[in-house]
């Protein structure tokens, strides 16, 4: 149907946006097994919880990747705002410097908005969010409506560690992909191993900056675990061993029914 500037609807575009992304996603990946694209189904919303430094964007991307559902990265999502200078981003950027929280009147419209697009519907990853007992609160109301199965999966590293594996993290400012130069270095020095662009340091991975997000952690974060933990809902994996034993913990995590 078109409207009568010649347009298509808003809301015929948005069905068709939707069908087209859920086709997408239903087309079968070479090699997997008829059993594995039913299991692909079943992810629907996971909370990866941990302190900074965790492993959550890690873990993000081999979910993505296993399951073929979006990883919403609020970190990312603000970095990217900086990056274009947008008002938002002007007005996050110094409380990121600060190692603080951005408050909520600046995160959740942009994160209402994410969840929104068409191909989060089978399911999405959410990395980064909720980070306080509010922010928690405020994804209980707005998974509500979804009925989709939802695991809080809490990273546990212990702190000692954390702050090498800060402070080791380079990034790829194209594709942001994480390299740790202590523990997961890249083929050639400096350089991502995908597209050969120079990695960078991120600008909050600076020692003092550090110890304020861990220590806002503890103070902001911990209560919202302590919430999901109060509700039988909290799942914990080992954070503190190599990347794909961790994936292979949250998966089974996934996977129980
Ligand atoms: P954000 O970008 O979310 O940062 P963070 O939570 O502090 O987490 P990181 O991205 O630092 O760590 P990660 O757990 O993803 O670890 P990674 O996989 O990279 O937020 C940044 C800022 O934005 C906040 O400080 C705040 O200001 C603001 N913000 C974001 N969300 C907000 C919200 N909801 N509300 C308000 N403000 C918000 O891994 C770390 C390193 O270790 C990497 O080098 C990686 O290669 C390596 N590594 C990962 N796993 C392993 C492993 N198993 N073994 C060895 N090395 C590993």
């Amino acid at each position: 149907m078109k409207t009568e500037s010649g347009k298509l609807s808003r809301r015929r575009f948005l069905k068709e946006s939707t069908a087209a992304v859920a086709a997408a996603l239903t087309i079968r990946r070479p090699g997997l097994a008829r059993g594995a694209e039913k299991e692909l189904s079943r992810a629907g919303v996971v909370v990866l919880l941990g302190p900074p430094g965790a492993g959550k964007s890690e873990q993000s991307r081999r979910l993505t990747e296993r399951y073929s559902i979006p990883a919403i990265s609020t970190g990312d999502l603000l970095r990217d705002h900086v990056r274009r200078g947008t008002p938002l981003g002007l007005q996050a950027d110094s409380y990121m410097r600060a190692g603080k929280l951005v408050p909520d009147s600046l995160m959740n419209p942009i994160l209402e908005d994410r969840m929104s697009q068409p191909d989060c519907e089978r399911g999405f990853i959410l990395d980064g969010y909720p980070r306080t007992l509010a922010q928690a609160e405020s994804l209980g109301a707005l998974l509500k409506n979804k009925s989709l199965p939802t695991h809080v999966i809490l990273l546990d590293v212990p702190t000692e560690r954390l702050f090498k594996l800060l402070t080791g993290r380079r990034v790829c400012p194209r594709c942001n992909r994480s390299y740790n130069i202590y523990f997961q270095p890249p083929k050639k020095e400096g350089v991502c191993d995908v597209d050969n662009a120079s990695l960078v340091q991120r600008s909050d991975d600076k020692e003092e900056v550090i110890r304020r997000r861990l220590d806002t952690y503890q103070k902001e974060t911990v209560p919202a675990i302590e919430y999901y933990a109060s509700q039988g809902r909290l799942e914990r994996v080992n954070g503190d061993q190599p990347p794909e034993k961790v994936a292979a913990e949250i998966e089974a995590k996934l996977a129980a029914p």
